[in-house]
């Protein structure tokens, strides 16, 4: 395969570029576990890395089996149109991607590709092939792969970790030996931002495990909403300008939770109140019992705590609320969009809720979390139970 035509064509760096950098752009490209389209306005490839070649099926497509493409995948097409008109991200957490005989499941991402005066030059389309999360799905015994996440599983997370480090690696060696001003290095920057952002994507992934991989032990919540404090670096002691209030029951029992995949959860509903925030602001975290119930299946009371994380930041317009915990929403340009979506998975498998709302107090948001008590008789006689707290307020 005459790889170098392809990319010594596509890669504008200035001023010949050695044959080694050329091979190193090459190679950063090639190791990619994603697939790389880069086309023009008009749609004519401009580079393709060797994983899109797999996924589309066959060497150096051209510009009639890209249009060939487009017309098989309706909602790439318009997903390419909308980014070549707005210049914005987009992502989908998953489509089925038809190339002829083949069909795959994909996640896709596209970014607009922007010359060095800011004007267009194209879209930058990245697709991930989901078939390991079938596989990982069918392995572990987990029954309908429609209904997970909707997300790569920890194997392909870790398939793309590993090429991932080094292609941040040899991006910022590039980065080392061009000099200042060159302006190969804002190439490099952008290879690294993009790494770093996917790194960040992998490792949220990664810290989740599956439903089977959650150790259930006793724990204290206020132990968790501590460290998740600590981790966020609000807790002792407060940043500058944000009020941390903490309004907890002390005489809350115990639950059977994952201790380290609870804590993620409250650091990310904390680190989102802190990003909604423009100083002077409060977060209050507030535990209590849950005055409701759930019937179990032998017919007994189930009780639940519940924690709230409220804030006064920015809050959210009902359009955000309605995409919250779809995967990949995001409004911060270094967000990943995941928080949500697995926070709320790990509040599943720990049999509870995690629900959204504006806060009416504090003016921003509120994110409440129930979690089932260890023993339903541990709940107190003080407190009346009436009905099942997801469909409380
Ligand atoms: N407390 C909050 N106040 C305002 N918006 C929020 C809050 N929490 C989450 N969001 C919105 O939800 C989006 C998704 O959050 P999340 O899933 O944690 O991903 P990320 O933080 O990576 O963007 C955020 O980008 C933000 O727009
Ligand atoms: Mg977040």
């Amino acid at each position: 395969m005459d790889r170098s035509a392809r990319f010594s064509a596509s890669v504008p760096v200035p001023g010949r570029p050695a044959k080694a950098t050329l091979a190193l752009w090459r190679n950063i490209l090639d190791s990619l576990g994603a697939a790389v389209i880069v086309l023009s306005p008009r749609l004519e490839p401009i580079a393709i890395n060797s994983a899109a070649e797999s996924l589309i099926g066959g060497a150096h497509p051209n510009a009639a089996q890209i249009h060939e493409l487009m017309a098989a995948n309706p909602w790439l097409a318009e997903m390419v149109s909308e980014c070549l008109a707005t210049r914005a991200e987009m992502s989908v957490a998953e489509a089925r991607l038809i190339a002829g005989p083949q069909q795959t499941a994909v996640a896709a991402h596209l970014s607009p590709l922007l010359d060095d005066c800011a004007g267009l030059a194209g879209t930058v389309i990245m697709l991930l092939d989901l078939s390991y999360r079938y596989a990982a799905a069918q392995s572990a015994g987990v029954g309908n792969p429609e209904g997970a996440l909707g997300l790569s599983p920890a194997g392909l997370a870790h398939e793309v970790k590993n090429p991932l480090t080094g292609i941040k690696g040899a991006a910022e060696l590039l980065l080392g030996m061009l000099p200042e001003g060159n302006r190969g290095r804002q190439y490099c920057e952008l290879i690294l931002d993009g790494a770093n952002r996917i790194a960040n994507l992998v490792e949220e992934v990664l810290s989740v495990s599956g439903p089977q991989k959650l150790r259930l032990e006793p724990i204290n919540i206020h132990e968790v909403l501590h460290q998740a404090l600590r981790t966020a670096g609000v807790f002792p002691p407060e940043p500058n300008g944000i009020v941390i209030e903490q309004s907890f029951d002390p005489s809350l029992p115990e639950i059977a939770g994952d201790r380290a995949a609870l804590e993620r959860v409250f650091l990310n509903l904390v680190r989102n109140a802190v990003e909604a925030i423009t100083p002077p602001g409060r977060i209050r975290l507030v535990t209590r019992m849950e005055s409701e119930f759930h019937l179990n299946a032998n017919g007994r009371k189930q009780h639940f705590l519940r924690v709230e994380v409220s804030d006064s930041g920015k809050g959210m317009s009902d359009d955000e609320i309605a995409q919250l915990f779809t995967p990949f929403f995001t409004t911060k340009p270094h967000g990943t969009g995941l928080g949500l979506v697995l926070s709320q998975q790990v509040i599943g498998f720990h049999g509870g809720k995690l629900r959204a709302g504006r806060s009416n107090e504090l003016g921003g948001m509120t994110f409440k979390v129930t979690l089932p008590l260890i023993r339903s008789e541990a709940a107190r006689p003080d407190h009346q139970p009436s009905r099942a707290p997801d469909s409380s307020s």
